[in-house]
């Protein structure tokens, strides 16, 4: 994985973003779709919110996607899998750029046709401990015509085709935006995060 991850780091120093094919293994993508489809099969997806806190609002015509966040505890063993190369992956980033990561959180996301995600940026008003925004295209007969493409707007506009087996990363305070997708759009979306991870108690 090591080349893998010295080369989505190289893009994102050298363009603030990166676009990696076939950054994760075949196998494991295969299997995160179908666990993906299972559990939004079995309804553990809900629709996400805008904000955070009492912030929180539920805007369709803003953001329309259902999520499902991926939760160490209960995850199969293909979520265990991708947890842990997103793990190795954060102890890189740290260890060669002084990222200082400190935890992350992932969701399962599905854009039902019709639905889109307007421009935004990933850290919210009061809380900007998103540093870097990661998302996992799980859509295998993408075609132009589809929508649904990621728009990162940087010092140029750059649009993404959000095809199987593609990974995102750029940094959390640029802002992006998922247009209008006519098609079941179906991603794994995630955040590396300055601030560590609350401890459950009890
Ligand atoms: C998000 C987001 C981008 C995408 O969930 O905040 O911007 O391409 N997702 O799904
Ligand atoms: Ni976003």
């Amino acid at each position: 994985m090591i080349s893998n991850f010295e080369e989505a780091i190289n893009q994102l120093i050298f363009q603030g973003y990166g676009i990696l094919d076939n950054w994760l293994p075949e196998g494991l993508l295969s299997d995160l779709e179908n666990s993906l489809v299972s559990r939004l099969e079995a309804d553990y997806f809900h629709k996400a919110q805008i904000g955070n806190g009492s912030d929180q609002q539920r805007i369709g015509s803003v953001r329309g996607d259902e999520i499902f966040w991926l939760n160490e505890n209960l995850a199969v063993p293909a979520e265990k899998e991708f947890l842990s190369i997103i793990g190795q992956f954060t102890d890189y980033l740290n260890v060669t750029c002084f990222a200082g990561i400190k935890s992350f959180e992932f969701h399962y996301a599905v854009y039902q046709s019709g639905t889109r995600y307007a421009r935004h940026k990933d850290q919210f008003r009061s809380d900007d401990s998103r540093k870097y925004s990661m998302v996992f295209y799980l859509n295998r007969n993408w075609k132009a015509g589809d929508g649904g493409e990621l728009m990162i707007y940087t010092q140029e506009d750059v649009k993404i085709e959000p095809v199987f087996g593609r990974l995102v990363f750029f940094k959390s305070e640029l802002e992006h935006e998922v247009l209008l997708s006519n098609f079941e759009r179906k991603s794994i979306t995630g955040w590396l995060k300055d601030l560590a991870p609350v401890e459950v108690i009890g």
